[in-house]
């Protein structure tokens, strides 16, 4: 099969337009180096962050213009003249950040994330180090696969990437976001306990249906952390939480938390401006974990377990397509989603 020599992208223009710095455009099928692969991609998903980046509210490094999206999953069509590990049909995710391949992020891996430094998945054909791409798991979909570069890969660093979850512990998460529900996917099947909080009563369901042992309504219980803490056996407290509301969540995190516990702290859906309890880690004895998504190690790893485990991320009813890109980003915006926001690349 003979390779066009352009394709269809979104490009980050600028973040002083909105989405409107989002720009369709033909560009460049990529070449391939000789430590790279050819990808075809087929399924592409959204995050919060590609929403945040055009807005400039995003607070990682970005090489802007730039090719948007970090979650790709796809065939490799050309393999460059030294690459050993993979060849042609292979189906294959990437890796968020590119140059994080195993062990403690550094300077270099944390300035080389798709779509935001290096061009990204919203187009047809990406060319990737041999590195930055991993197998994806046989029971996945491409769209299914696709998400799991940045949301299911940052839940499985804050559940493994410290302190490992063993069974019979529990874990908090917060909401019905792509993060969070892979965070309780993958707790159950762990053989965790899961309090789950959500701001409504059809989400709770679903929730439960999903395996969640507890679910609490953040909006008509404000003091959900402590609720939380009284849940778990002997009123001890949550061994991981998955904090993704920021300042909105960060208290009640913190009443929620068992001593030793680990509060991975990921997001800022509710806004990040500081509160004043810089001592509380220390009287509530407890760990205050950054994470930014994972390396390629974990994401071995965490693919192995979804293929063993057959889960299935939670994909949003409305799957996109490429040229309705920018109407997912709106989509998602206006909170429409639940789970991931899937886009199928033709
Ligand atoms: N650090 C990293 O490496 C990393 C990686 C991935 C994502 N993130 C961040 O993690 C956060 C979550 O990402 P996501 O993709 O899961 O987002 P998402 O899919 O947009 O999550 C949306 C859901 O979060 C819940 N939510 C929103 N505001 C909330 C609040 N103030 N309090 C409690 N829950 C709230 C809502 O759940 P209900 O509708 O059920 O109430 C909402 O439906 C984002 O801030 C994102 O930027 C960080």
């Amino acid at each position: 099969m003979s390779l066009p020599s352009t394709q269809q992208q979104w490009v980050i223009k600028g973040q002083d337009k909105g989405f409107d710095g989002l720009v369709r455009e033909e560009g460049p099928v990529p070449q391939v180096g000789e430590n790279d692969v050819l990808v075809r991609l087929y399924g592409a998903s959204l995050n919060y962050r590609d929403l945040i980046i055009p807005k400039g509210m995003y607070p990682f490094p970005l090489d802007l213009p730039v090719v948007a999206g970090s979650d790709g999953a796809g065939e490799v069509l050309a393999v460059g003249s030294k690459v050993t590990k993979w060849k042609k049909g292979d189906k294959v995710v990437t890796l968020f950040n590119q140059a994080h391949q195993a062990g403690a992020i550094d300077a270099r891996g944390a300035t080389s994330g798709l779509g935001g430094v290096l061009d990204g998945t919203l187009r047809q054909y990406g060319v990737f180090n041999e590195d930055g791409v991993v197998r994806i798991p046989a029971n996945l979909n491409y769209v299914e696969a696709a998400t799991l570069t940045c949301a299911g890969l940052t839940s499985w660093n804050a559940l493994y990437g410290l302190k490992a979850l063993k069974p019979g512990e529990t874990v908090l998460v917060q909401g019905t976001g792509g993060v969070s529900l892979f965070a309780l996917q993958f707790a159950k099947a762990a053989g965790a306990r899961v309090i789950a909080t959500t701001s409504s009563a059809e989400k709770a369901e679903v929730l439960k249906k999903l395996g969640a042992d507890h679910v609490i309504n953040y909006r008509e219980d404000k003091n959900w952390g402590e609720t939380a803490r009284k849940l778990t056996p002997g009123g001890v407290g949550v061994d991981h939480v998955i904090e993704v509301g920021g300042e909105d969540t960060m208290e009640q995190s913190l009443k929620a938390v068992k001593y030793e516990g680990v509060i991975s702290l990921i997001g800022f859906l509710g806004g990040a401006k500081p509160k004043d309890n810089i001592l509380e880690p220390l009287s509530r004895i407890c760990t205050i974990r950054g994470i930014y998504v994972g390396s390629r190690q974990q994401l071995e790893e965490m693919c192995a377990a979804i293929e063993a485990n057959d889960i299935h991320p939670v994909v949003d009813q409305k799957v996109f397509t490429l040229d309705q890109a920018k109407e997912a980003y709106e989509y998602m915006w206006a909170k429409k989603h639940f789970g991931k926001i899937g886009i199928k690349i033709e």
